[in-house]
């Protein structure tokens, strides 16, 4: 369903989908920077204490809510602002093409983060709360986010990158 932008509730509509998903979307890529370059890596260097500082965050913070549920806002956003502002009859122009191919790796991003990443930090945080887990269990699963939480932020940063460059990039190439 096109929306039209020139009536108030239209560019009303437009305006609060566009803020929830930069808001949003800044904090899932945010956090998988963050996690990924700094805490992960400390927490690796500061050995047994790094350890326990990952899992008292894991196990006792929203932080394993967190991510997937400002994913969820970012990607539902993006697929309506897709449909509501036609971006799939503009695929010609190379913004509307540098979008697709953004929400293309946003989506990819998702996919991965849903079953590689949140799903095995949510088994995680579970096994957790609940206590008496073998140690060899816990640590496949931080392996598992670790590796798999690399891959995700990168697919998010590169959606990040060509969706904030899709609006000026037809004039750059001229
Ligand atoms: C990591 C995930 C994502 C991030 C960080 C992100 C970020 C952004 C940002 C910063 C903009 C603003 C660009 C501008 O106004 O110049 C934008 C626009 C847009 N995004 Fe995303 N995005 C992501 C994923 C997605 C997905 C999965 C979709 C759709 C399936 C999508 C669809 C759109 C659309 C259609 C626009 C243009 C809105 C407009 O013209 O007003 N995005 N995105």
């Amino acid at each position: 369903m096109a929306i039209d932008v020139s009536t108030a509730g239209g560019a009303l509509l437009i305006t609060v989908l566009r803020a929830l998903h930069i808001v949003f979307g800044l904090v899932w890529v945010g956090a998988a920077l963050l996690m990924t370059v700094y805490i992960e890596p400390t927490a690796e260097r500061a050995g047994a204490d790094g350890k326990r500082v990952l899992r008292a965050l894991y196990r006792g913070s929203s932080f394993p809510r967190l991510v997937p549920a400002a994913a969820i806002i970012t990607t539902a956003a993006g697929l309506l602002l897709y449909e509501m502002l036609s971006y799939s009859a503009a695929i010609s122009t190379a913004s509307g093409l540098t979008i697709t191919i953004g929400a293309s790796v946003g989506l990819l991003a998702f996919l991965h983060g849903l079953f590689a990443v949140w799903r095995p930090a949510s088994q995680l945080s579970g096994q957790l709360k609940a206590g008496e887990t073998a140690e060899s269990t816990l640590a496949g699963l931080e392996d598992k986010i670790r590796r798999n939480g690399r891959v995700s932020m990168w697919l998010a940063l590169i959606s990040l990158v060509l969706m904030a460059g899709a609006r000026y990039i037809g004039p750059v190439l001229g």
